[in-house]
């Protein structure tokens, strides 16, 4: 199964970012940007990036820890990392990590934050939970996780799409992540908000250790 999922994503890799600009019309990435200003680092930090997809995140996250920090992007997917690894490449401060979300390739509190965007309700269930915990296990204390995804869309057509997706993650998940989702990660974190994109399209979750 997890195999097929990962030639799921090598095969939707080669025009992932061009669906992205297209489904959240916004080609200029404001939403990454706006998503990333709320990532509170500072200039040498150290930030992971979990199912980072073809990177675009880390090329905003960059900017914020400067040269002397250090952005890790993992993903277990080579066709989404080969075109990530084309947009990074020259950057010091990007790194890019073939890895099962799972399984966290990190010290305990070693991370300044965790940020993921636009994935975690693909995850399977079981890993869900597993990667909270591996998330509080590598994070510093007192340091944040920051997730945004999909809120509940108003037209029709892609809220059958976003239903599609969600319950590829398991239906009694889905369910339960859809009533319950604050509650899940406040299982994790001490203080959980939940604020809006601009669009109303997104939602960023910031959890607290
Ligand atoms: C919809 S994409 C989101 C990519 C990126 N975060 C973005 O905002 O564009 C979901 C990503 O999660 C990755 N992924 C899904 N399950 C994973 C797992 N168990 N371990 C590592 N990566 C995973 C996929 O390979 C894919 O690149």
């Amino acid at each position: 199964m997890k195999n097929f999922r990962q030639s799921y994503y090598n095969a939707f890799s080669r025009f992932y970012d061009r669906f992205v600009a297209l489904h959240s019309v916004d080609a200029h990435g404001a939403l990454r940007r706006f998503f990333s200003d709320k990532v509170p680092v500072k200039e040498s930090d150290f930030v992971l990036d979990i199912c980072t997809g073809t990177g675009s995140l880390l090329l905003y996250l960059r900017e914020k820890i400067g040269p002397k920090g250090l952005v890790v992007g993992i993903d277990f997917s080579r066709g989404m990392l080969k075109v990530g690894q084309a947009k990074t490449k020259m950057y010091v401060n990007i790194s890019l990590v073939e890895s099962d979300v799972a399984y966290l390739p990190f010290k305990p509190n070693e991370l300044d934050a965790v940020t993921c965007t636009h994935a975690f309700y693909e995850l399977k269930g079981e890993t869900q939970d597993r990667v909270l915990r591996e998330i509080v296990r590598v994070l510093k204390p007192g340091k944040p996780f920051l997730m945004m995804e999909h809120d509940v869309p108003k037209s029709a057509l892609i809220r059958v799409l976003f239903y599609i997706r969600l319950f590829s993650m398991g239906a009694k998940r889905a369910l339960y992540i859809l009533r319950h989702e604050i509650r899940t990660l406040e299982r994790y974190f001490r203080i959980v908000e939940k604020i809006s994109s601009p669009t109303g399209r997104s939602k960023i979750l910031i959890c607290w250790s």
